[in-house]
C-alpha cells in the first residue's frame, strides 16, 4: 500500500525536475552570447629603456633583460592620468569599429591606478569620450582586473541588459611605483587596452568560458599600503613610502607560474580542446620566465603565444588587451579562430578566458 501512495510523487518530482531541465535549456537558447568586436590600445610615446634605468638604479640592462625579457617600457609625462591613456585607447576603437560613443551603454575600467578614488575613472573616461548614453564603474583586480572586466561586461550582454559595452584595461603604474626601488621601478609601463563586447550573430559562438580566481592570503606579498582608509595619507605614509608598490618578488613569481597555467590548462579541459587548438594565447606579461614556464607547463607551441613584456613591461591591467590589440592589428587571429587570456596579479587574483575570435 505504502508503495503505491509513493508512487504518484515519484513520478511528480521526476516531472518537475524534466520540466525545470527543459525550461532551463530554453532559457539559455534565449540568452545571448558575447563577442569581441573591436580592440585598440595606446601608449604614451615616451620611453624609457633599461639603459635610461642604469643612470640613476644599481641595476644594468643585462640583469633586468635576462631576469624578466623587458628592454624598455613607456611613461606617461607628468599630469596624463589613466583616463587619458584609456580615452585614447577608446577614441580608436570607436573609430575601427565604426560607432559613436553615444552608443555605448556600459563602460567598464579595470584600473589599480584611478585617475583619482572617486569619481570613478569610468566616468572621467565617459565625459572625455562623449559616451553620454553610458553608465559606468571602476574594477580594482590588479593584473587580473581585464579578465575580470570581460567576465563582467559578458553578464551584461548575456542578460540582454547592454549591446555595447566598453571594457578598459588601463594603468598608469609609475605614479605608484618608487624611482628608487630597482625592485620593483624596473618591471612596469604604462598603457592602456580596450575592448568592445556585443552579442553574437546567429552561428557565432564568440565568448565560450572564463574562470576567475583569488585568493586574499596572497595580498601580503603585492600590495600598496597607504592612502586608503586604513593608512590615510599623513606625512609618515609619505616617509615610510607607503604610496608606492611593495612587492616579494619571487613568492608572486613562484604562485603566478602555478596560477597561470592551472587555469589555461582547466579552462581547455572542460571545454574539451587541447592545447593544440589554441591559434593565439594572451599572457599577463609580469616576466617572460613566468610566461615561458607556464607554455611549457600547457605545452604549448610558442610560436602561438603573444609576447610584447619586450616593448611595454607590466602594463598591469591594460597588459592584456595590448596584446590583443597588437595581436588583430598584425592580423595573428582570424574568425573562428580559438584565443585563450590568462592572467596572474595581486591580490592574488588570476582567471582565463576562451573564445573563438568572432570580430
Ligand atoms: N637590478 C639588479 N639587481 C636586482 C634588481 C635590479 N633591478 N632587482 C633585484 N635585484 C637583486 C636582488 O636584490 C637580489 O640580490 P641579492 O641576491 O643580493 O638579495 C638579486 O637581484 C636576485 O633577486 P631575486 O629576487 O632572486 O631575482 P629573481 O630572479 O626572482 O627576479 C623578479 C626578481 C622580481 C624579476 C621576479 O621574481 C619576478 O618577476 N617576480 C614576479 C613579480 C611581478 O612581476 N609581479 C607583478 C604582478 S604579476
Amino acid at each position: 500500500m505504502e508503495d503505491d501512495k509513493d508512487l504518484p510523487a515519484c513520478n511528480l518530482s521526476f516531472l518537475i525536475g524534466h520540466l525545470s531541465f527543459f525550461i532551463l535549456e530554453i532559457r539559455r537558447d534565449l540568452l545571448y552570447n558575447a563577442k569581441i568586436t573591436a580592440t585598440a590600445h595606446y601608449v604614451p610615446k615616451k620611453v624609457v629603456t633599461n639603459e635610461d634605468l642604469e643612470k640613476f638604479l644599481d641595476t644594468s640592462d643585462e640583469w633586468i633583460r635576462t631576469r624578466t625579457g623587458i628592454r624598455q617600457r613607456h611613461m606617461v609625462e607628468k599630469g596624463v592620468a589613466t583616463s587619458d591613456l584609456a580615452a585614447e585607447a577608446s577614441r580608436r576603437l570607436l573609430e575601427r569599429r565604426g560607432i559613436s560613443a553615444s552608443e555605448i551603454d556600459c563602460i567598464i575600467v579595470a584600473t589599480v591606478t584611478p585617475d583619482m578614488f572617486f569619481p570613478s575613472t569610468a566616468c572621467i573616461l565617459q565625459e572625455k569620450i562623449g559616451a553620454r548614453n553610458a553608465w559606468g564603474f571602476d574594477l580594482s583586480g590588479a593584473c587580473t582586473g581585464f579578465v575580470y572586466a570581460l567576465a563582467a561586461a559578458v553578464q551584461f550582454v548575456h542578460s540582454g541588459a547592454h549591446r555595447k559595452v566598453l571594457v578598459a584595461g588601463a594603468d598608469v603604474m609609475t605614479s605608484i611605483l618608487n624611482p628608487q626601488d630597482r625592485n620593483t621601478y624596473v618591471l612596469f609601463g604604462d598603457g592602456a587596452g580596450v575592448a568592445l563586447v556585443e552579442p553574437t550573430s546567429p552561428g557565432e559562438e564568440g565568448i565560450l568560458d572564463f574562470i576567475l580566481r583569488s585568493d586574499g592570503s596572497g595580498g601580503k606579498y603585492l600590495y600598496m599600503p597607504g592612502g586608503g582608509s586604513l593608512n590615510p595619507p599623513t606625512h609618515e605614509t609619505v616617509q615610510k613610502k607607503m604610496h608606492y608598490v611593495h612587492q616579494d618578488g619571487r613568492a608572486v613569481f613562484k604562485y603566478a607560474v602555478v596560477g597561470m597555467a592551472e587555469v589555461s590548462l582547466e579552462i581547455l579541459k572542460r571545454n574539451n580542446f587541447c592545447a593544440s587548438d589554441v591559434v593565439l594565447y594572451v599572457p599577463h606579461q609580469a616576466n617572460s620566465r613566468i610566461v615561458d614556464a607556464a607554455v611549457e607547463r600547457m605545452g604549448l607551441d610558442k610560436s602561438k603565444v603573444v609576447l610584447n613584456i619586450d616593448r611595454y613591461a607590466n602594463t598591469t591591467a591594460a597588459t592584456i588587451p595590448i596584446g590583443l590589440s597588437e595581436a588583430c592589428e598584425r592580423n595573428r587571429v582570424r574568425r573562428g579562430d580559438l584565443v585563450l587570456m590568462a592572467s596572474f596579479g595581486a591580490g592574488f587574483t588570476w582567471g582565463s578566458l576562451l573564445l573563438r575570435w568572432a570580430a
